[in-house]
């Protein structure tokens, strides 16, 4: 279970006349996601949702609040002083948001990030991303856990199956299609076997088809972790895709990021995309969208 506990980021930025100002991404967010669900974040750019994935993953620490997953508090994984974060790097080569988990030994948090444009190593083949990921893993990891080059190598080319990427495992980024690198992505974050995969917009670059295919993917493969149930917890700008996938959609306000709605989508698996519930939720979402932007052109009259 993941518990957000009253969220605020604050960062102080420059402005125009190069005054220092302050700037709230995020604002009082408490939220709680139980075992084995599906949430999406929605609401306009700039509104602080990637800032409070981040700061659910540990990558950056609010300003106030706590996150904590499973009774234990989520650490910020970076190291404090640029003493420790050279040693980090020279252990590590560079630091890497999937290494969440290796900075900080206690407690460890089995959390996989797939970011929009940041989510495969174009230097790296299919297998080496996923295998890279298994490393860094493995360095944390108790010395019995550890697996062996033969054992990551097979898990590697397990999970690229998966995703139905057997066939390209020794091709690079560049030689794939958008849809294939997204789901050699897919294939990396569930390699590390994580509690809590979550995803900032990571159907958002490719076509239609191609993303439908994706969202039923991914439902494919998180219905398999039934007995251990995976939380995703997603950000994206489609409200059909935050609809069809979600056990619940948080719709945050215009910035400083604050939850506007709760909207719960209880209905069955597998969902229909023209299901007129489903219809009917999106529907709501939407006119609460126009509502806010009527709002706005109001205050500029
Ligand atoms: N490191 C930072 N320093 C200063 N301001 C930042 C920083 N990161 C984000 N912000 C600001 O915080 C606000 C929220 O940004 P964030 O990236 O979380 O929005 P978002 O909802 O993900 O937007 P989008 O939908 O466009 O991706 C924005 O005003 C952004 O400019
Ligand atoms: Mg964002």
């Amino acid at each position: 279970m993941i518990e957000a506990k009253s969220i605020t980021k604050f960062f102080s930025v420059v402005n125009e006349k190069g005054l220092a100002e302050g700037l709230t991404a995020v604002l009082n967010v408490s939220l709680t996601i139980p075992d084995g669900k599906i949430v999406s974040l929605l609401g306009p750019s700039g509104c602080g949702k990637s800032t409070f994935l981040e700061i659910l993953a540990g990558l950056q620490a609010p300003t106030d609040g706590e996150i904590v997953i499973d009774g234990a508090r989520v650490l910020e994984p970076l190291p404090s002083t640029r003493k420790e974060m050279d040693a980090y790097k020279r252990r590590y080569r560079f630091i890497s948001p999937l290494a969440n988990g290796v900075f900080h030994d206690r407690p460890k948090h089995d959390i996989a990030m797939i970011f929009q444009d940041y989510a495969v190593f174009p230097w790296m083949t299919a297998i080496q991303n996923v295998i890279f990921a298994l490393k860094l893993r493995n360095a944390g990891a108790d010395q019995d856990k550890k697996l062996s080059r033969k054992a990551l190598h097979e898990k590697a080319r397990y999970f690229l199956n998966q995703v139905e990427l057997g066939g390209a495992a020794y091709k690079y980024p560049s030689q794939l299609s958008g849809g294939m690198r997204q789901r050699l992505a897919l294939a990396r974050a569930l390699s590390v076997e994580p509690k809590i995969i979550l995803m900032d917009e990571p159907f958002a670059a490719v076509d239609a088809l191609t993303r439908e295919k994706l969202q039923d993917d991914l439902l494919l493969l998180w219905e398999k972790t039934r007995k251990d149930p995976l939380i995703i917890v997603m950000v994206t700008h489609d409200v059909s895709e935050a609809v069809y996938l979600s056990d619940e959609v948080i719709v945050f306000s215009p910035g400083p990021g604050t939850i506007r709605n709760r909207i719960p989508v209880d209905i069955k698996r597998p969902r229909a995309r023209t299901n007129p519930e489903i219809i009917d939720i999106q529907d709501r979402i939407f006119a609460m969208f126009q509502y806010d932007i009527n709002q706005e052109s109001d205050y500029s009259i």
